[in-house]
């Protein structure tokens, strides 16, 4: 497992579009578990392929609850959404920026996990948040663009 680059702000890759993977293989769940760790290590809820410079439709997300294991979802489609939260978002791939948005209160999440086993992930919350935030992502969307507007902060990175 390896700690990957995050695309930042500027990065043009951050605007394309994600492919649809067609074939799990080794090279997919070692770009998983990289994925996972490199969210793990900067504390992330979630990120998109795209974020560490690969254009698959793959994300992982954790909303770091005792006992639920990071998501992994793979060509994920939201089949339905109900309701609305304005929640304060940020991404990785913008580390000091920080701003609200409207995302779904609920939704229903479709996708292969690891084994290419289709699963449907019922979300609310922080958790639809995320799917919202990261399926956003593999269509070259991004928070900063959908953010209400005179809600951006923008933070001074501490120094360690
Ligand atoms: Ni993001």
């Amino acid at each position: 497992m390896a700690i990957r680059i995050i695309r930042e702000e500027g990065d043009e890759i951050l605007k394309k579009r994600s492919r649809e993977v067609e074939k799990i293989d080794d090279k997919i769940l070692e770009l998983i578990q990289d994925m996972i760790e490199t969210m793990h290590k900067l504390n992330g809820v979630g990120l998109a392929a795209v974020q560490v410079g690969v254009l698959k439709r793959i994300v992982v997300i954790d909303i770091y609850e005792e006992g639920v294991p990071p998501f992994i979802l793979i060509n994920p489609e939201i089949i339905k959404t109900k309701g609305e939260q304005t929640v304060e978002e940020g991404c990785l791939s913008f580390p000091n920026k920080f701003a609200k948005v409207v995302r779904p209160k609920e939704l229903v999440v479709r996708a292969l996990n690891e084994k290419g086993e289709k699963i449907e992930i019922k979300a609310k919350d922080l958790l639809a948040q995320a799917v919202s935030h990261e399926v956003d992502h593999l269509n070259g969307e991004l928070f900063i663009d959908k953010i209400i507007p005179g809600t951006l902060e923008i933070v001074t990175p501490e120094k360690d």
